[in-house]
């Protein structure tokens, strides 16, 4: 069985300087798997990478044993990649359901991305009206959970989901993503503080960044070819 993501030798640089090299991941179908390292270690720019944000410098990106390397953000997420941002992914000057009207790209509906979201998150369902910047931090995270889980990703990439969160709220945002994985969706969650991770009911495979090194580098250009999907 192929991964259904996967990172092959992957390098990355931030202009001449090079914060990736040779990482090697793999998301199996049906996993969770938790990437653990210090700030600053590349756990965000491997994220980044693998959802076509940041250009690979070497290396491929593969989704279902498809290359995808070089392919857009725009275009992966099409295909059900889905990366939640460090620092909660919503759109502070709008409302609970605006944010949510955002996610009907993918061709749902609003009511039933808002029937989803409630449904998981009835807190939001009480907040609709609300503009996103003026709920509590958890509240906030509970939206950006909802507007991935909205559109059924394929691929999950939860960037630092515990944040400044109480454990109380971190507990039950990751009964979401645990629910998310038993439904079919592939989850992939960065965190500085491996703790955070194992919080039940989770058990995730982990992959280290520590090896990532941000030293100084000088990088070749990048050569990705642009795969059709
Ligand atoms: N836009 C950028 N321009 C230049 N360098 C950057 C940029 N973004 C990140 N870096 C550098 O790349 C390296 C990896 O950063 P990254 O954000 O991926 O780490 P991280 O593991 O997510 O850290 P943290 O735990 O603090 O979130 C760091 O040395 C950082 O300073
Ligand atoms: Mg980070």
């Amino acid at each position: 069985m192929n991964p259904i993501l996967e990172l092959r030798d992957v390098s990355a640089a931030y202009g001449k300087i090079t914060v990736l090299r040779g990482v090697n991941v793999s998301v199996m179908p049906g996993q969770i798997v938790a990437l653990l390292g210090p700030n600053g270690a590349g756990k965000t720019t491997t994220l980044r990478v693998a959802c076509g944000a940041h250009p690979v410098s070497s290396g491929q990106l593969l989704l279902g044993g498809r290359d995808m390397t070089g392919v857009s953000p725009r275009d992966l997420a099409r295909i059900g990649v889905c990366l939640v941002p460090e620092g909660r992914g919503v759109f502070p000057n709008l409302t609970v359901r605006e944010n949510l009207v955002m996610m009907t790209f993918t061709g749902r509906s609003i009511e039933e991305i808002e029937d989803i979201a409630y449904t998981r998150f009835p807190i939001l369902g009480k907040r609709v009206s609300q503009t996103a910047g003026t709920m509590s931090g958890g509240e906030q995270q509970m939206l950006a959970l909802a507007r991935g889980l909205a559109t059924d990703p394929a691929v999950l990439m939860l960037d630092e989901l515990s944040m400044g969160l109480a454990p109380r709220i971190v507990a039950e945002l990751y009964e979401h993503v645990a629910e998310a994985a038993r439904r079919g969706s592939r989850c992939w969650s960065s965190n500085s503080s491996p703790r955070r991770c194992f919080t039940p009911p989770i058990t995730p495979r982990c992959s280290s960044a520590a090896k990532s090194r941000s030293k100084a580098h000088r990088t070749n250009s990048a050569t990705s070819s642009r795969p059709s999907i």
